[in-house]
């Protein structure tokens, strides 16, 4: 049985006609790949969240493209780049948050405009798509090991780390963001400890994190998202990672629901909080948190879901964010591939 960190979060199958991922809906109980074709069923895994963390809906935007791509019916490639652009912003009404939807799907459109400009048919602009999809996935690899080189001067041997979220391998093609420091330490034979938020209402942390950060050996322990505070007043946390889907131009930092909670207890605490992302998550178009439309989603999620029975009262009125906006004033340094920033943020 393969470990869950030999499986690749997001791949294009082999025929090339389909995205293959793990359905992350289904972890840790049952590691079970899963082939996504058309549109709708690519909107509908980014937005069920089988495929989730920004990194990994930009890499699924890409490779969705050039499949959406090869399937659409077209005489010109004028009319061959309208159909994609509707597909593109299909695609694009899927999650609001994460920046590297927008990101992958504009980065997609683009080279396909390019091409048809310098005169390629349409096969030459399927070919072009598929090229440029490959390069999104391997740049992120990429990029997230260099994150976790920066990452790595701010962790001392001994260290315990608090994490919310996902914002692991699960989340990107390899390593992920805010645990790629952790991978390498580990493997550079630093003795961590990482501790998960469990992270209510979707329990990324729980299902997500301490599955995969635990299958790469290291020391792990899992705790619910109100125990933060306790954790760090015991004095056995040095440092917060996290893992971000749009830093606005100011630095606000948008993550998943609790992690502005998590800064103001670091603060509290003086324990430095790290934001790690890569610089496709930057918007500067973006000037505050303020401006960063947070994604609400079903009440059920919160009522429901992962209990064997409901919990709550039928028709109770549910407030279920899923991003919340850190303030820049909390965050110690923010890491990308290419380096760690301190405030002052200017984007
Ligand atoms: O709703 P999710 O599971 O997609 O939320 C994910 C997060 O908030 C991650 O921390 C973020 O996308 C960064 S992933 C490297």
């Amino acid at each position: 049985m393969k470990s869950i960190l030999e499986i690749p979060t997001v791949a294009l199958a082999d025929a090339g006609d389909a995205i293959e991922i793990i359905d992350q809906t289904l972890l840790p109980g049952r590691i079970e790949l899963i082939r996504l074709r058309t549109a709708q069923e690519i909107w509908e895994a980014i937005y069920r969240l089988q495929v989730r963390g920004a990194p990994a809906i930009g890499v699924t935007a890409g490779y969705g493209m050039y499949i959406l791509a090869g399937q659409i019916e077209a005489e010109t490639t004028a009319d061959f780049l309208n159909k994609l652009r509707q597909q593109a912003d299909y695609l694009n009404s899927s999650r609001p948050t994460a920046v590297n939807l927008s990101w992958a799907l504009g980065r997609m459109m683009k080279q396909a405009e390019a091409c048809a400009a310098a005169g390629a048919d349409i096969a030459g602009l399927r070919e072009a798509m598929r090229r440029e999809a490959e390069a999104i996935r391997e740049e992120d690899t990429d990029i997230c090991r260099r994150i976790g080189e920066h990452g790595l001067t701010l962790i001392h041997d001994g260290d315990g780390i608090l994490t919310h979220c996902n914002a692991g391998q699960l989340a990107t093609s390899r390593y992920g963001t805010a645990t790629a420091p952790m991978y390498l330490a580990h493997e550079r034979g630093y003795h961590i400890h990482v501790y998960c938020d469990e992270t209510r209402p979707l329990l990324q942390g729980a299902r997500l994190t301490s599955f995969e950060v635990s299958s790469a050996g290291i020391e792990t322990t899992l705790l619910c998202d109100n125990m933060a505070s306790a954790l760090m007043q015991s004095g056995r946390i040095q440092a917060v990672f996290v893992g971000c889907d749009r830093v606005a131009a100011n630095g606000d930092a948008a993550n998943k629901i609790g992690t502005s909670g998590v800064a103001i207890l670091a603060k509290h605490y003086g324990i430095p909080f790290y934001v790690c992302a890569p610089s496709s998550t930057i918007d500067p178009q973006t000037p505050t948190g303020a401006d960063i439309v947070i994604e609400q989603r079903d009440a059920s999620e919160v009522t429901e879901l992962w209990y064997s029975a409901r919990m709550a009262p039928e028709g109770i009125d549910v407030y279920n964010p899923a991003f919340d906006v850190t303030d820049h004033s909390l965050i110690t340094g923010i890491v990308t591939e290419n380096g760690v920033m301190r405030p002052p943020y200017r984007f």
